[in-house]
């Protein structure tokens, strides 16, 4: 079974990162990195309460044995080293803060460690920065680790496949980081195709 660590940072929008995992799941193991900050803005935009018991609660809500979830200040975590076997990793979303560290190889915590790591072994890395406006400081952050070959992918819809609701928007968006790995999935109608079969 393929592994992937997906971290969420506390940017608005973990509904995203939340989505995503829900999806990563059919197919893999997946760790999970969730920052400290992120579960107040969790509860706040979404309702859901994981601050206590993160790992029973969202292992009960996704109804699953496939997450591994770590604390952002657990360096011992198998991500924080390069011998740790992944398929890559996601940040989604990912603050400027997070951007910042993982551009610097600050390594500040777990999350910016398993990017940096990801990043030194050669594995495929994907951040979606959410921020509006960005600044240069920002922008400069982007560039560096596009350069370097770090799908930077923010969460920026597409109205090609006409959503009708939220929902439809956040799984285009889903899907376009999902097509980034080569995973599979039927989340939006792709152009030129008539639903979401894709065929
Ligand atoms: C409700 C709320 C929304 C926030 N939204 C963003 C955001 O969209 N982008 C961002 O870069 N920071 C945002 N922040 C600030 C980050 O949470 C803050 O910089 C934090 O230190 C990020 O830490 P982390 O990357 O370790 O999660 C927000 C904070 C709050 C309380």
């Amino acid at each position: 079974m393929k592994r992937y660590v997906l971290a969420i940072t506390g940017a608005s929008g973990p509904i995203f990162g939340i989505r995503l995992l829900g999806e990563l799941l059919k197919h893999a193991q997946v760790h999970l990195l969730i920052s400290h900050n992120t579960f107040p803005i969790i509860a706040e935009e979404t309702g859901l309460y994981w601050a206590d018991d993160p790992a029973e609660k969202i292992g009960s809500h996704f109804a699953t044995d496939r997450i591994c979830f770590f604390e952002d200040g657990n360096m011992h975590a198998p991500a924080a080293s390069g011998s740790f076997q992944h398929h890559g990793m996601f940040v989604v979303p990912c603050s400027m803060k997070t951007l910042a560290g993982i551009a610097s190889g600050y390594a500040n915590n777990l999350i910016e460690r398993a990017a940096d790591v990801t990043i030194k072994e050669g594995r495929p890395l994907l951040l979606a920065p959410r921020e509006m406006p960005f600044s240069p400081i920002h922008i400069e952050n982007m560039l560096k680790l596009s350069r370097i070959g770090v799908k930077i992918a923010p969460p920026v819809p597409g109205f090609y496949p006409r959503p009708d609701n939220l929902d439809q928007m956040i799984d285009f968006m889903v899907g376009k980081w999902l097509d980034q790995f080569g995973i599979g999935h039927d989340l939006f109608r792709r152009w030129g195709t008539k639903d979401n079969s894709n065929e």
